[in-house]
């Protein structure tokens, strides 16, 4: 067994130590840029945790772990384009810092790399690996074009809305704790398990990200705080506004997502959110989901001592303010 402490120190050191410079840099110095910034390091932690939960070899899982945590960067590159947002992890995104070309084709890259990287599993894990990848791949994508979709749109379901971030975000969290899973010869059954508490944490991750994108600090975030307000996100703290407003708040919320001026939009619909408890809402709901992933994990079918690990991390998670 080993520490998260110990695991996130392991992490660290493999990604410092890796080299993405080649000709042409206009191509790889942004993605040594997106690298290098660091960020949680999430997925690739828990692929490490579910792997060593199970018995396995972290060694059995590195490359898949690396592979996943670029293929979330890359994400975050075209996700930073689509969601216009200047500033990732205190710094500007890349397609800011360079230009829209740039971060589309630093993005493709980093996804090819990140298929090498998996690509490199052995062969004993590689095909369901493999398989997870591709479906969690394809499936941040539809999440992806729901996000934008629900852009234009005035309203959307709750339903649809949890069933949206479980694919943009959801599904990788989940997939990076199955793909530790399956290095570690788990069997099918364990590996769906871990995928089921992967999803529910992962929803409450996105929900959390909601929350800070609100109410959050910039400095911590590192990201502008407001955004989603500003690019009509169909968050739950919009949709739970317009569930709990009255006739004469739901003139006001109007008004107010129709106002031009960013930071005044930000202001006015902050306002109304406060007015409404959105910030109690948007917490119930992250405990209700961070409760049952908890439950979930009782059900899984490793020794007690083992699975501490995965609790006290998840008491961290659920305080995140990055
Ligand atoms: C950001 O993910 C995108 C979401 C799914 C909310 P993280 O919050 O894991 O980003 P970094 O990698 O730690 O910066
Ligand atoms: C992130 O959703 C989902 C993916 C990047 C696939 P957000 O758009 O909320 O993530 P941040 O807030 O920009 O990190
Ligand atoms: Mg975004
Ligand atoms: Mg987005
Ligand atoms: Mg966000």
């Amino acid at each position: 067994m080993h520490t998260t402490e110990e695991l996130q120190q392991k992490i660290s050191d493999l990604f410092d130590t890796l080299n993405y410079m080649s000709e042409p840099q206009e191509l790889y110095e942004p993605i040594q840029y997106s690298l290098s910034q660091g960020g949680k390091r999430l997925r690739p932690l828990l692929s490490f945790m579910a792997c060593s939960l199970y018995g396995g070899k972290i060694e059995e899982v590195t490359n898949a772990a690396i592979g996943l945590e670029i293929f979330h960067n890359f994400t975050l590159l075209h996700d930073d384009i689509m969601d216009k947002s200047p500033l990732r992890r205190g710094m500007p995104s890349v397609y800011k810092k360079w230009d829209l070309n740039t971060a589309i084709l630093s993005g493709d890259t980093m996804f090819v790399v990140a298929y090498e990287y998996v690509t490199n599993t052995k062969a004993e894990y590689l095909v369901d690996t493999l398989k997870v990848f591709n479906a969690t791949a394809r499936e941040v994508c539809e999440g992806q074009q729901y996000d934008m979709n629900f852009e234009t749109q005035k309203i959307t379901t709750i339903d649809n809305y949890m069933e949206m971030i479980r694919l943009k975000t959801a599904v990788l969290i989940a997939a990076a704790l199955k793909i530790g899973a399956i290095s570690a010869n788990a069997s099918k059954e364990e590996q769906q398990r871990i995928y089921d508490f992967g999803i529910l944490i992962g929803l409450a991750f996105q929900l959390r990200d909601d929350y800070l994108d609100a109410f959050g600090d910039q400095v911590v975030f590192g990201k502008p705080i407001g955004n989603d307000i500003v690019t009509n996100k169909k968050t739950y703290l919009y949709l739970r506004a317009y569930e709990l407003a009255d006739a004469q708040k739901t003139i006001m919320l109007n008004e107010a997502f129709n106002i031009n001026d960013s930071s005044k939009k930000v202001k006015e619909v902050l306002g109304i959110y406060n007015e409404l408890n959105i910030r109690t809402e948007t917490e119930n709901i992250i405990t209700k989901l961070y409760d049952e992933s908890f439950d979930l994990l009782q059900n899984v079918d490793r020794p007690e001592e083992e699975k501490a690990a995965f609790y006290s991390f998840l008491k961290k998670l659920i305080k995140r303010e990055v």
